[in-house]
């Protein structure tokens, strides 16, 4: 997001998730059936489908969590179950940080059980960011990881042995509940030299019901820099 000045004494606003979120409803095309992410960039994805809907255009959506079900429904998007489809024709979401190889880390907003469920079905899938989050080396925000509640300090205890910097995270004192109802861990200071490295052995462990590393998961991010939207196309997918 930047502050641009404009002319005389003003400023205006430009918000970069807006442009990237807006840009990725134009892969939308008619009888799709559309994968809708989770967070505030492609909040604005689904509200310029939603506008697509009430233009003629016919999609149905798939939805990653109680918060999406609930926005593309009071915007007027069907949506269908992940459980009543073959595959997913395209999937729009966000991420928390994307690297050099196209690789990200997802779940800030704790959705990323399902997310990365829907993103596995899927034939192509964006992700729409804004500037701030494209790094070199994955690991400049925290690393979530959804655990179940049953022996969940069993996992926590052998992630701070790692020195990983785990942290429960809480809501009210309580632990946060995802839409499947189980907790999640925000790992600060994972080491994060071999993304594919760290994600097979974090699946390695009981209690893990899914991380937030997503490798070569994405097909193609846009990225909102300033006003405008730059798509860059993931070389090891073909997108
Ligand atoms: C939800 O759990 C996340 O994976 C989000 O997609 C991710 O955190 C990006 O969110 P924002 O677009 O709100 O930054």
């Amino acid at each position: 997001m930047n502050w641009l000045p404009k002319i005389g004494f003003e400023v205006f606003f430009v918000n970069e998730k807006q442009v990237a979120g807006e840009k990725a409803a134009e892969f939308i095309q008619n009888g799709m059936l559309v994968g809708l992410g989770t967070g505030s960039t492609v909040y604005y994805s689904i509200r310029r489908i939603a506008e697509l809907v009430r233009e003629g255009v016919h999609i149905v959506g798939v939805s990653t969590s109680k918060s999406t079900t609930e926005l593309a429904q009071s915007l007027g998007i069907e949506l269908v179950s992940i459980n009543d489809i073959g595959c997913v024709d395209i999937t729009i979401d966000g991420a928390d940080e994307v690297d050099e190889d196209f690789n990200g880390i997802k779940g800030g907003g704790g959705a990323l059980f399902f997310e990365k469920i829907v993103a596995h079905a899927s034939k192509r899938v964006i992700w729409v960011v804004d500037s701030s989050k494209m790094v070199k080396r994955l690991g400049k925000s925290p690393l979530q990881i959804e655990v179940s509640p049953i022996g969940y300090k069993q996992v926590y205890s052998k992630l701070k042995l790692e020195g990983m910097g785990p942290v429960l995270r809480l809501i009210s004192g309580k632990p946060f509940l995802t839409d499947s109802n189980n907790y999640i861990i925000d790992l600060h200071s994972a080491e994060l030299n071999n993304p594919t490295k760290l994600a097979g052995w974090l699946k390695e462990i009981p209690g893990i019901i899914e991380h937030g590393l997503f490798i070569n998961y994405v097909d193609q991010v846009i990225v909102g820099r300033g006003d405008s939207a730059e798509i860059i196309s993931s070389t090891i997918r073909g997108g």
